[in-house]
């Protein structure tokens, strides 16, 4: 995917990768394990805002209350995280984005990112998963977020604000949709064969 094989990076080539789903369906699982076969970094952006929370760093302070009220940080707080962090070196030859983005704003501000570049994303993959499962997966991790009553909030503010987004990239031709209601690495392999790997 991306710019080619002649100027690929050893061991991958560029992948411009974006993790869709709700709240406990497997980005986070599958980012780790995915990003490795393609040779790009694994980018969550509910990891960066965990440790800028654990740090007590101006953003953590900010963005604490939102993430264990299980809402969404403003788009341009994110904007500006994900700008920086899409800019430093390990980035600059792809990437595999968790987390972001969630709103259709957040997706507009990534492409902007991209054009400025001169890249463009090379595929979306939807993870699906029933909502009982999703329930059943988060309350059983325990994170700060994983009330049961937070679950709920985050579904609902996925369906309202990041569901939208599955639309806006089925219209671009970027959306491949993974079943995620299987075991982990079942869908790793499945992920895998939308880019030829495995
Ligand atoms: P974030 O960290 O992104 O949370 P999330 O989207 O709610 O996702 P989760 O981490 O709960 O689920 P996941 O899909 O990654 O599943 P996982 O692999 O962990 O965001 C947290 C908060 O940060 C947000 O609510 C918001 O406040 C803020 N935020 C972050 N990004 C933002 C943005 N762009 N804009 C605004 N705000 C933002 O798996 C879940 C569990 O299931 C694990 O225990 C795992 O072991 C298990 N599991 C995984 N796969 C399987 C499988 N196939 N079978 C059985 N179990 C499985």
């Amino acid at each position: 995917m991306g710019e080619g094989v002649d100027d690929a990076p050893a061991g991958g080539r560029d992948s411009r990768v974006v993790l869709l789903g709700p709240p406990g369906a497997g980005k986070g699982t599958q980012a780790q394990v995915l990003g490795e076969h393609l040779g790009v970094p694994a980018i969550s952006t509910g990891d960066m805002l965990r440790e800028a929370v654990a740090n007590g760093s101006e953003l953590g302070r900010k963005v604490e209350s939102i993430m264990t009220s299980g809402s969404l940080v403003d788009d341009v707080t994110m904007a500006q995280v994900v700008q920086e962090r899409l800019a430093r070196p390990d980035a600059l030859r792809g990437f595999l984005l968790d987390g972001y983005p969630r709103t259709l704003t957040q997706a507009e501000t990534l492409a902007g990112i991209l054009h400025e570049a001169g890249r463009q994303l090379d595929a979306v993959l939807l993870v699906d998963v029933p909502e009982d499962e999703l329930v059943r997966r988060t309350l059983a991790r325990g994170r700060a977020d994983d009330k049961e009553g937070v679950i709920r909030e985050r579904l609902k503010v996925y369906r309202e604000k990041t569901a939208p987004l599955i639309g806006y990239y089925k219209e671009r031709g970027l959306l491949r949709e993974i079943d995620g209601n299987r075991p982990v690495e079942d869908v790793t392999a499945r992920m895998l064969g939308v880019f030829g790997v495995g």
